[in-house]
């Protein structure tokens, strides 16, 4: 996968790809780029954003920045390349991340997410230039590189080789595998501590039924 991120702070990325599982990843053949809106802007000053139409605090990202910085990233018209490319605009107003919504963009070749920053972005992102939304939650960030990352994150480890144990992604929270139920706890040593105990069934070696049991747990934690 090549997993582009457009962001005022590209270098806020150099953490996130050192990572052990992004390291992983990328020894495999992905990549994980930044494109950094400043360095691409056509205004002088290096401006990307100004005051919204209408009035109003903050100020916005504007539609001829981030129009520029893809063209030139990518050496195409960006209303032909959301055509056969997911740009993904993240905003708090967007589609939900979830399990369903990561697997799906684990299973493309290439991403590019858009971060806005202040108030957010001029609406003709979004219609003209992405083609699909994203939030990671009904609240408002500061801008969509946290969101950015914690997309990267999730997709990312979802491919092979990411994971130092190749079942680790199948079996957990909301996946199919569990039918889409939170992931039953877990327990490691000590058995007992201050007299809180691993519940028996984990240690007696009957692996029909800790399945049973794991299984049990995790739909009880359904509804939660
Ligand atoms: N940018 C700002 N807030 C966000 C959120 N909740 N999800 C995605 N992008 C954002």
């Amino acid at each position: 996968m090549q997993l582009d991120v457009v962001t005022l702070f590209p270098d806020w990325f150099d953490w996130f790809a050192g990572q052990r599982h992004v390291r992983n990843v990328l020894a495999e053949g992905h990549e994980l780029r930044t494109l950094g809106l400043r360095e691409h802007t056509p205004l002088t000053g290096g401006q990307v954003d100004d005051t919204p139409f209408g009035g109003g605090a903050g100020m916005v990202l504007r539609v001829d920045v981030m129009d520029a910085a893809l063209r030139a990233h990518y050496g195409e018209d960006p209303t032909e390349l959301r055509l056969r490319r997911r740009v993904i605009a993240l905003t708090p107003g967007g589609r939900m991340l979830d399990d369903a919504y990561v697997d799906e963009l684990a299973a493309e070749p290439a991403l590019t997410l858009l971060c806005g920053r202040y108030e957010g972005f001029d609406e003709r992102i979004v219609q003209h230039l992405a083609s699909d939304t994203l939030s990671v939650g009904r609240y408002v960030l500061s801008g969509g590189e946290l969101a950015a990352m914690v997309v990267a994150d999730a997709v990312l480890r979802k491919l092979p080789g990411a994971l130092g144990h190749a079942d680790s992604a199948v079996e957990e929270s909301f996946s199919t595998a569990l039918e889409g139920h939170p992931e039953y706890p877990h327990y490691t040593r000590p058995a007992r501590h201050r007299g809180w105990e691993v519940p028996e069934v984990l240690l007696s070696g009957h692996h029909e039924e800790i399945r049973q049991w794991r299984r049990a747990r995790s739909i009880e934690r359904g509804g939660a």
